[in-house]
């Protein structure tokens, strides 16, 4: 079933002049062919009937292929990123996972050290047990990119950016000249960022990443992920591939409740990039803080690439390093009122942690570091909190 089929020729010039805001708002202006219905509908579904011809009835054949709701998603995602087409995955780490297997034994991939930490422990575990070559590189050092691909062996070039918890921000067209001219792809998890802030894609990459559990949804309450391709190619078709036959994908519903979540992204996005500007600041000036790291400060390493590569705000992800060590960045999370202590990011409500904690015993994450996800709620509310917590610290 083609859901945009039946469109009217105002329907289809609106189609294609929208800015994002009003893509994300209208869910890619979707009216229902059938019911004139203004909201896309759920389709349960996991097989699909075929005619007395023993035709199918419309292109689906069974759930773990394809399924309406999904589709439905997938093509917002890809009109807003730019790209040829989008898969969809039950979790961010599962599309993540779809990539990597993508890479042949005695291929090599390279990465950055530091990251969304599950990204590493998955790169290392297959690299170790598929015997894939694995380089990674410090992001903070401009060259090293370029000096850790081997030209002809290097397949792989995954990069984060802002970069979990440091927030630095990696120049993603520098990165793609560096990958192809080792005959790499470049693929981009671009989940801090947004697809309403960076446009990997236009930027040089062959794919982009975002788990869309977070921003995507911004409702803390699913799991998935997502894959848009620039190009459809042999590697895309194996991506597909993976999906198909290992089943990493998004129920119905889960899809449902992100076509509706998605709806409130650019707004979301709006507003958690104006408030954590301003609460970066007020940590900034606070004599109890070390060092405030957010890409939107002119403090921040790399707040000039940015300026160039956000276009749309710096996001609500920041972190900071309290005076005092360890005791005093516990005490400083555990006096929270407002912020709810709690991993994740890209949600509604405002989220603090002590990032060595979530991490575990093997993380390099320094001892003193906070990490922050600012959500909607009023400003002046998150600063209270965040000023009677750090009042409240012994530093000595
Ligand atoms: C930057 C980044 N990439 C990938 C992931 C993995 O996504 P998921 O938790 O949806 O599997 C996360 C999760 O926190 C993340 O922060």
């Amino acid at each position: 079933m083609d859901l945009t089929s039946d469109l009217t020729a105002e329907q289809t010039e609106m189609k294609t002049t929208k800015d994002q805001k009003t893509l994300l708002a209208q869910a890619n202006h979707y009216i229902n062919p059938s019911s004139g219905g203004i909201v896309p509908p759920i389709d349960p579904s996991v097989t699909f009937a075929r005619g007395d011809d023993l035709e199918l009835i419309g292109n689906y054949v069974y759930g773990r292929y394809s399924n309406p709701t999904y589709e439905q998603l997938e093509s917002i995602v890809c009109e807003l990123e730019g790209g040829e087409k989008a898969l969809f995955f039950a979790s961010g780490l599962a599309a993540i996972a779809a990539v990597f297997e993508t890479v042949n034994m005695g291929e090599h991939i390279v990465a950055p050290k530091v990251m969304y930490h599950g990204t590493v422990d998955w790169l290392k575990r297959i690299s170790e047990k598929r015997k894939i070559g694995l380089t990674l590189f410090d992001p903070t050092d401009p060259s090293a990119l370029t000096q850790s691909v081997q030209a002809g062996k290097t397949s792989l070039v995954w990069i984060e950016t802002p970069i979990n918890p440091s927030w630095d921000v990696i120049d993603i067209e520098k990165a793609a000249l560096a990958a192809h001219s080792a005959g790499a792809i470049l693929a981009v998890d671009c989940t801090v960022a947004s697809p309403i802030s960076t446009k990997a894609l236009q930027l040089g990459a062959d794919i982009v990443f975002h788990s869309a559990t977070k921003y995507l949804n911004g409702h803390s309450d699913l799991n998935a992920g997502v894959l848009v391709t620039g190009e459809i190619n042999s590697r895309w078709e194996d991506i597909d591939t993976v999906r198909r036959l290992t089943g990493g994908l998004l129920g119905s519903f889960e899809a449902w409740l992100l076509l509706r979540g998605m709806r409130t992204l650019a707004i979301r996005w709006e507003r958690c990039s104006e408030s954590a500007m301003k609460i970066a600041q007020f940590l900034e000036t606070h004599p109890a803080v070390e060092k405030v790291m957010y890409p939107g400060l002119p403090s921040h390493p790399s707040h000039d690439i940015a300026r160039r590569q956000m276009t749309a705000g710096f996001g609500g992800m920041m972190s900071l390093q309290m005076k005092g060590g360890e005791a005093a960045a516990r005490e400083f999370v555990s006096r929270a009122r407002l912020f709810m202590r709690a991993t994740s990011l890209g949600g509604v409500e405002s989220l603090i942690e002590h990032r060595r904690t979530v991490e575990g015993p093997h993380s390099e994450v320094p001892v003193n570091l906070i990490r922050i996800s600012v959500g909607i709620e009023d400003v002046n509310d998150l600063i209270a909190d965040l000023e009677q917590s750090l009042s409240s610290v012994s530093i000595s």
